[in-house]
């Protein structure tokens, strides 16, 4: 049955609609004037210098190990209680990730818990700002830089989170988005790279390309709208640029389409994320007297939180399978988010021993995500509070 409120929805407006459109009455419908308008949003944005748009956030992901030269036998710190792409990312580029733990109150990683599995071989951590709280990125820039190790911020649920009045995605050697349709904003499918370096720029422009050689990688077919990061296109040679492959890349590109939606979602950033923020402190309203439902923190010191989704934590005796059953049964989705990384099926051969990791352990049984996205109305959250109010009555 599919639920009558859904677990997440996109903020789709006649503005995004125009701008699809729009594109598909030109010829440009990759590596045109969208894309360009859309990365310079998004580096506008963060205040850093250089986006890259690409095809996904697991895409970014590894693209931004690769471009940080991570490989064969170097280790990479990332949580477990996270979406399986963080981890998975560091097997593509053959290096090892390993698991820490996370904070109990912020469920991100922190300084300690990363101490707890550096190794002579660890050479970079990708932090994720889980469910758009803000990581404590300057300690753990502190703890990288006296390990010489670098960082990636995995900011695909955190777009627009602030730390002490800085925009998540401009603290880490790269940061990564995502923008699949359950995030604050949305390209269809797709994400993005930011970098600080044109040396790091040139390498994502040129990977997501198929390894093409930048110069000739953007336009291939007119000069408008050319890319104003990259040199002069060289018009004369553009057929034959095409077929010429100077490194081993991929197919990362996001199309114009895809773009063109997520500039007008970039564009809607502020009255998107805070209705989102609106609907959150309505939900600590609404559920704030229900005996042992832990709710998410709404304010921390000196963080801006971008509402990705709203999860609670049910009592230690509830039964979490019944409760979403009896959800279900109003019409109500959920989701287990997160279920530990490291005990997904898949990662049962790829583990040697078992990660020791019981803040992970104990949330990752507890957690429950509900129907949380930007148009959800007071009445469909008076819904999910009187379903869980019941649930947990009968099964808590
Ligand atoms: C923390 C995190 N990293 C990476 C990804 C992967 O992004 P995508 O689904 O766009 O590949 C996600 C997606 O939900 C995510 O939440």
């Amino acid at each position: 049955m599919t639920p009558t409120i859904p677990l997440s929805a996109p903020d789709i407006t006649e503005a995004e609609i125009d701008a699809v459109t729009a594109v598909l009455r030109t010829p440009h419908l990759s590596l045109g004037p969208e894309l360009v308008a859309f990365e310079s949003a998004l580096a506008s944005y963060h205040s850093v210098p250089h986006a890259i748009a690409v095809s996904s956030g697991t895409a970014g992901l590894h693209m931004a190990l690769l471009t940080l030269g991570i490989g064969d036998g170097d280790e990479v710190i990332v949580p477990s209680f996270a979406f399986i792409a963080v981890a998975n990312a560091v097997l593509h580029v053959r290096a090892t990730p390993v698991f820490a733990d996370i904070d109990p109150l912020t469920l991100n990683l922190t300084p300690a818990t990363v101490e707890r599995v550096l190794t002579p071989r660890t050479r970079a951590i990708i932090v994720v700002h889980t469910f758009g709280l803000p990581a404590e990125m300057f300690a753990l820039r502190t703890l990288a830089t006296h390990h010489n190790l670098v960082i990636i911020e995995d900011a695909c649920e955190a777009i627009g989170a602030e730390l002490d009045g800085r925009r998540v995605g401009s603290f880490g050697d790269l940061a990564v988005f995502g923008f699949y349709p359950n995030k604050q904003i949305t390209t269809g499918e797709g994400g993005a790279v930011l970098a600080h370096t044109q040396g790091h720029a040139d390498r994502l422009r040129s990977l997501r390309n198929q390894g093409r050689e930048l110069q000739r990688q953007v336009f291939v077919d007119g000069v408008e709208g050319r890319n104003p990061n990259t040199a002069p296109i060289d018009e004369t040679a553009k057929d034959v640029d095409w077929l010429h492959h100077p490194a081993i890349g991929f197919n990362y590109r996001l199309s114009d389409i895809a773009c063109a939606l997520g500039r007008v979602q970039l564009s809607r950033i502020g009255e998107i994320l805070g209705l989102r923020r609106a609907a959150a402190e309505r939900y600590h309203v609404l559920l704030g007297g229900i005996p042992g439902l832990e709710l998410p923190s709404l304010t921390l010191p000196d963080k801006e939180i971008s509402w990705f989704v709203f999860v609670v934590r049910l009592p230690e005796t509830a039964n979490r399978t019944r409760i979403q059953a009896s959800l279900a049964q109003h019409g109500i989705a959920s989701a287990t988010y997160f279920a530990p990384i490291h005990a997904q099926p898949a990662w049962h051969e790829c583990l040697t021993a078992s990660p020791r990791l019981p803040v992970t352990e104990s949330v990752g049984s507890r957690v429950l995500a509900l129907p949380f996205f930007t148009r959800i109305t007071s009445a469909q959250q008076e819904k999910v509070t009187f379903a869980i109010r019941k649930s947990l009555i009968l099964n808590g």
